[in-house]
Formats: structure tokens, sequence, C-alpha cells
């Protein structure tokens, strides 16, 4: 079975070993509708994004338009059509980081990175984004970077945060 967990640690590959691997996927799923949201997880696990190429080769080998591909992709915010950074930032919003200083937090990232939400630096090294809870309301704001929990940030941490990461 191809697990999401096996494809995020394949060393490089070549874009036809991507499409390779995704076609694998989409015959292991049986190309069928109702498995569109995980194949488009391990899409996503492949190329790291979704671009228009990637959804046109999921239509094409599933038998279904890219429009359906699309709007099931659209529709949850986990899929993302455009690169990320090295780097995926992101800040939580939920009740208690937003009243705690969440707000401030993403408007200070978005001045030392020049980003706005959903967007990626020219040197794909950082991507900004937002999310709800994540259960470390105790000790809000706080914010993830590749999946790691930081808390209790404040504006004036985030230079030194992102500095320990380059
Ligand atoms: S609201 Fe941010 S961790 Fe719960």
């Amino acid at each position: 079975m191809i697990t999401k967990e096996k494809v995020c640690h394949v060393p490089a590959m070549t874009e036809e070993d991507k499409f390779k691997l995704l076609e694998d996927v989409i015959i292991e799923y049986e190309k069928k509708e109702s498995n569109l949201i995980q194949i488009l997880h391990m899409a996503q696990a492949i190329f790291g994004y979704l671009p228009p190429d990637v959804q046109s080769f999921i239509a094409d080998r599933m038998g279904l338009s890219v429009s359906k591909v699309n709007s099931v992709l659209t529709f949850y915010t986990f899929f993302t059509t455009k690169p990320k950074g090295k780097y995926s930032v992101s800040v939580c919003l939920g009740t208690a980081c937003y009243v705690r200083g969440g707000k401030e937090v993403l408007n200070k990232l978005k001045e030392v990175l020049g980003l706005e939400v959903g967007s990626t630096t020219e040197d794909r090294l950082f991507s900004l984004s937002v999310m709800r809870c994540i259960g470390s309301c105790g000790l809000a704001p706080a914010m993830t970077i590749n999946g790691k929990v930081y808390k209790q940030v404040t504006p004036s941490k985030i230079q030194r945060i992102l500095g320990m990461l380059k």
C-alpha cells in the first residue's frame, strides 16, 4: 500500500517519477470518485501542492472533469494550489489566540516576511497561513512552523523564531 508517509520521504523525484507515482496511487484507489479526497491528499504529499497540470492528470486518469476535481479541492482548506515554502508558518486565530494577540502576531509575520496570508516568499522559503484552534489555548497565542507548535508568541519574538530557522 502506498501511504502518505512513504511518498513524503521519497528522496528528490523527477516530475516524471512523481506523475508515475501518482498514477500508481490512482490505480491503487481503483479510480473511484469516492476516493478522490484520499487521492488528492496523496497528490499533495507527492507534489507539495495541486497545480493545474496535476488536477488535469487526476481528472484524466479518473474519467472526471477538471472542474469536478477543482471544485472538490477548493472546498477543503487543507488543499493548496500554490507551492508552499520550505517553512510553512501558520498562526492560530481561534478565539483564545485571537483575544490574546494572535492578530498582532500575524501582522508582524506579514510585515517581516512581506507576505499576505496564503502566499509564499519568492525564494520559496516561507509560506504564511492561518488556522483554527490547535489545542494550545492555555498558552495562547500559538503558531506552528512545519507542524512544530510555538506557544505564547509575541510580535517581539518573531524575528528570533524565524532567525533560528535560516
Ligand atoms: S485558540 Fe489557538 S490554540 Fe486554541
